[in-house]
């Protein structure tokens, strides 16, 4: 049993269990039914073998920033209908959904196989791509940027290494290509939460991006998981907002 069903079978007992990180107590007819289909199971009703794994999931529906990312993105590739993707450090789902209907190039400093056979996966740091210049169509990179070059994922420590990888996205770009990319935002001095990730302002993302042409940026609110206005951007980096953009490389 894992640690985490361990504490909830044993919780349970007071009625309470951890979900989604908070402690949850459980409505007290919800835990008399499960008390008595649980004894029922275990005198062998239906011919089940049973084990306690004791859960409530209720309230919404769970929603992470992560949806808007993959829907922005998602958006993207269908208005600008590239020929080819490369996708860096990006979410895995995602790129499942991408591999159904798009020749795909992945990128990743860890190693990892590729999920069906058309995808082509490349394990190499994204400040040094193995690429050619002018190859690509669209280069996606969600939820990436920030953590490249901290020694999070392995990389070696470089802290100059997201503008590095960001020239390299540029040059393996055909001129009139697509970069879509998502990364932490928020109002003050451009932070790190060392090692885990870079938080970027709205005016270092201008100048970081300036070679390209925006098309179109969005800000995903990471608590409340939904857009906000722009001009709403949290001020405190703890707190950060998740930044997702579409830009053009001239
Ligand atoms: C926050 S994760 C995003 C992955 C996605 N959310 C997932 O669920 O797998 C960032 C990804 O960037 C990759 N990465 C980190 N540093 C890198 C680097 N220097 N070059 C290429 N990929 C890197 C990591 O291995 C990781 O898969």
């Amino acid at each position: 049993m894992e640690r985490r069903e361990k504490i909830n079978a044993w919780l349970s007992h007071l009625r309470f269990i951890i979900y989604r990180g908070r402690l949850v107590r459980l409505p007290a007819d919800f835990y008399r039914r499960y008390r008595r289909t649980l004894a029922r199971l275990r005198q062998g009703e239906g011919g089940w073998s049973v084990y306690r794994e004791i859960t409530y999931d209720v309230g919404s529906h769970p929603e992470t920033s992560l949806d808007y990312e993959c829907a922005f993105a998602t958006r993207q590739v269908r208005e600008l209908a590239p020929r080819d993707i490369l996708d860096i450090g990006s979410y895995r789902h995602f790129i499942i959904g991408l591999l159904a209907c798009h020749d795909l190039t992945t990128v990743d400093v860890r190693s990892r196989r590729g999920i069906v056979p058309q995808e082509r996966v490349l394990v190499c740091d994204a400040k040094a791509l193995t690429l050619p210049d002018g190859s690509f169509d669209m280069v996606i990179s969600l939820c990436a940027l920030e953590h490249f070059g901290l020694g999070r994922y392995g990389d070696q420590i470089d802290l100059g290494a997201d503008r590095k990888a960001l020239a390299e996205m540029m040059r393996v770009l055909r001129p009139g290509g697509h970069l879509v990319v998502t990364i932490p935002v928020h109002a003050g001095r451009p932070a790190i939460a060392f090692n885990s990730h870079r938080v970027y302002t709205p005016e270092l993302i201008r100048e970081m991006f300036s070679p390209l042409e925006l098309v179109e940026e969005q800000v995903c609110d990471r608590r409340q998981e939904r857009l906000k206005d722009p001009g709403l951007i949290t001020a405190d980096p703890r707190d950060w907002d998740v930044y997702l953009g579409c830009w053009r490389k001239p």
